[in-house]
Formats: structure tokens, C-alpha cells, sequence
């Protein structure tokens, strides 16, 4: 047991069939999976079930489909079954039917269902589905921390219906994710990216009370700047939120950056300090110099916590701050926590993924967790024993 909720050492697996859900909402480049981190990390839960279940079918979703009771070949998880195929040497049966009625009563060892979110009713945690997934097996063992934020049927509804435990891998991540909340080590800097601020407003609140300095960049740090009044060219914000910007931008833990990459209005790329930016501008990404600046926390900080990227990561030219910042990181003593699919991308591609001390594989979820302390989906499977 881990907080209450079963694990894979609690229910017996022998012969049955096990239903599992695993987040393998995973990057793609030229039409193969480019980054596997979230895959492999699902690896020991995989092993365990193959060697003790008579069956055992895979569910995940992979991106957010906007239509449902049809497939969309973009968010398909074909590639995903046969990358899976390959790292363990074993057939995948992929059923890419969206009607489970079809599901063949004799089922190989290893399936996987097409994304799960093409299926009617997966989002709106509706108990019809989440009953038919139950029918397909005995055990249901949710491993998707990624997801677990989500109230979907695979990821909570159908828990209701069946023998459920949580993975391996959420037993990793709640273990180490426990350490920081309850234990942290002071003085932590929290560092947090992403584009917007309204879907990090309450993590920011939060994390005030816990770090000693809160670095903020990306889009995030934009709506900040302008609500102190600066000129953020035609850099992405959110301007219903200036007024929550300026509020949280009194608190002096608070470090936003001051040196940038922009684009001009020619297209040229240069470095400009906040000062310089001007009415055409668009801020991509934080310079070098920006992260400079911050050395002397990192180098006196004991705890660090980062989620989301500081500038435009999927363009490679702005990149550079996201993967500097995971340098100075990884060579820092203090002990790291990362979070979010970009913030591990840029760990991963610089071969740094070792150098961290947690690498956690959920981003929503992650941030969630650390603001509330608990998630949907697992307490739906507390006392289910
Ligand atoms: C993630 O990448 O954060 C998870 O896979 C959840 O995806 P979602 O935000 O589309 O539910």
C-alpha cells in the first residue's frame, strides 16, 4: 500500500486478465516517437503484469483529439504499440476498433487500444464506458501519473467497477514527490515556464509559500512584465490576467527575467534586455545572460523544482535558454526535481536525465500534486482494498 491505495504487491495477478493505463502521451518527430522517456519509465509495471497475467491490454491517450467516435490518424497510437513492440521484444495485438463489444474473447498476451480519448464517453468519465472497460478484464492497475489529475473513465471510472492498484511507477513518483512536500530541504528555488499563466496561477501562489525564490519564464513571465508596466512588444500574454500578474509581482520572491531572445519586425534575431524591447518585438526565449544572473541562487539553493519551458522550445533557435538553464542545473549540488514533458525533453536531449535527482514524467499532474497533495484518480482508488 502507498497512501492508502493498493499497489501491485497487494493483489494477486496470477492468470488474470489486467487492465492497464499508462500515459503515453509521447513527442513525435517525422512520424516516430522522438523522445521514449515516458515509455520506458512504464517498463517495470509492464514486466511484472506480462509475468504474472494471462493477458493484459494497454490503454493511454496521446494528444487531445477534438473529435471522438471516429479516428484521427494524427493522435493515433499506432506508432507507440510498435516502438513498444520493439524495446520489448513482444507482439502487441492493436485494436484499433473504437466499439469494444468487437474485442476478441481470446485475447493475446499483449494488446493495446487505439488512444483512448477517440472512444465516446473516456472524457466525460461516463460509467457506461468505464463499465465496458471494466468487462474487458479482471484487475485494473492505474500507472498513468501523467494523467492522473484527469477524472476519465480510464484513469478513474473504471476503478469502480474492478480489483485496481496503482503501478510501479506511480508508487516511484508519489515516493519521491512525498519526500519534497513533506520534508523539503531550504532555501529551494521554484523555477516555472510554460506559455500560460492562467493554467499556473495557483501552482505560483503555492509554490510561494514554499520556495525562497520563484524564477518565472515563458509566456508566463510576459503577462508579468506588462503588468509592471513594461513593454512586451507582441510577445504572447494574457491580458485578462494582468491584475493577478501584478498582484503576485509585489511578492519580492518573485525573479523574472531580463534579458531575452527576440525576433524583430524583420525577422532578425537579437538579445535585448527588458529595457529595449520595442512595439514589434516578440520575445521567443531567455538569453544566457538572464540565466547568469541567477547563478548565485542556484549555486546557494539546497532544493530545486522546475516545470515548463522558459521560451519557445519546439523552435531549436529558441531552445537555448530551457537547455542552458538544465546545464547550470545538473551541475549545481542542489538536489533536483523536474516535471513536464518539455522540462524532461531538455534534460534528455543533453544526456542530463542522470544529473537530476527526480525526474518526474507528469506535468499537470505533477504541479497538481504538489499544490494539493493528492489527485483525482488515485483517491478514487483509496480503501479499495
Ligand atoms: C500530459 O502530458 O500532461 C498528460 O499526458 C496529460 O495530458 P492532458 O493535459 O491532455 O490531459
Amino acid at each position: 500500500m502507498i497512501n492508502g491505495i493498493p499497489t501491485l504487491d497487494d493483489l494477486d495477478l496470477q492468470g488474470k486478465r489486467v487492465l492497464v493505463r499508462f500515459d503515453y502521451n509521447v513527442k513525435y518527430l517525422n512520424g516516430k516517437v522522438s523522445d521514449d522517456e515516458r515509455i520506458l519509465r512504464t517498463l517495470p509495471t509492464l514486466t511484472h503484469i506480462v509475468s504474472k497475467a494471462s493477458s493484459v491490454i494497454i490503454l493511454s491517450h496521446l494528444g487531445r483529439p477534438e473529435k471522438v467516435g471516429e479516428i484521427d490518424k494524427n493522435f493515433s497510437l499506432k506508432k507507440v504499440a510498435e516502438h513498444l513492440s520493439n524495446l520489448l521484444s513482444e507482439e502487441i495485438y492493436f485494436y484499433d476498433d473504437l466499439n469494444l463489444d468487437h474485442f476478441p474473447d481470446n485475447q493475446k498476451k499483449i494488446s493495446m487500444l487505439e488512444n483512448i480519448r477517440f472512444f465516446e464517453g473516456e472524457t466525460d468519465n461516463n460509467e457506461l464506458f468505464s463499465k465496458k472497460l471494466a468487462q474487458l478484464a479482471d484487475v485494473f492497475v492505474m500507472d498513468a501519473f501523467g494523467s492522473a489529475h484527469r477524472s476519465h473513465c480510464s484513469t478513474e471510472g473504471v476503478s469502480h467497477f474492478i480489483d485496481s492498484c496503482v503501478g510501479r511507477l506511480v508508487e516511484e513518483e508519489l515516493n519521491s514527490l512525498e519526500g519534497i512536500l513533506n520534508n523539503p530541504v531550504n532555501p529551494m528555488l521554484g523555477i516555472i515556464g510554460g506559455s500560460k499563466i492562467s493554467t499556473k496561477i495557483n501552482i505560483l501562489e503555492s509554490l510561494l509559500e514554499k520556495v525562497d525564490w520563484l524564477f518565472v519564464g515563458g509566456g508566463i513571465a510576459n503577462t508579468l512584465h506588462k503588468s509592471k508596466g513594461y513593454e512586451i512588444g507582441q510577445s504572447i500574454v494574457e491580458n485578462d490576467f494582468l491584475e493577478e500578474a501584478k498582484d503576485l509581482s509585489k511578492n519580492n520572491k518573485i525573479i523574472l527575467p531580463d534579458n531575452f531572445l527576440v525576433e524583430q519586425k524583420d525577422k532578425s534575431i537579437v538579445e535585448k534586455t527588458y529595457e529595449e524591447i520595442l512595439p514589434d518585438d516578440i520575445i521567443y526565449d531567455v538569453s544566457i545572460n538572464s540565466i547568469k544572473n541567477l547563478n548565485k541562487i542556484i549555486s546557494s539553493c539546497k532544493t530545486i523544482l522546475w516545470n515548463g519551458p522558459l521560451g519557445f522550445f519546439e523552435r531549436e533557435e529558441f531552445s537555448k535558454g530551457t537547455l542552458h538553464l538544465a546545464k547550470v542545473i545538473s551541475e549545481s549540488d542542489a538536489y533536483s526535481v523536474i516535471g513536464g514533458g518539455e522540462t524532461l525533453t531538455a534534460f534528455n536531449q543533453s544526456n542530463l536525465l542522470d544529473k537530476v535527482g527526480y525526474a518526474s514524467t507528469a506535468g499537470g499532474a505533477f504541479l497538481e500534486y504538489i499544490e494539493k497533495g493528492s489527485l483525482p484518480s488515485l483517491d478514487a482508488l483509496k480503501e479499495k482494498l
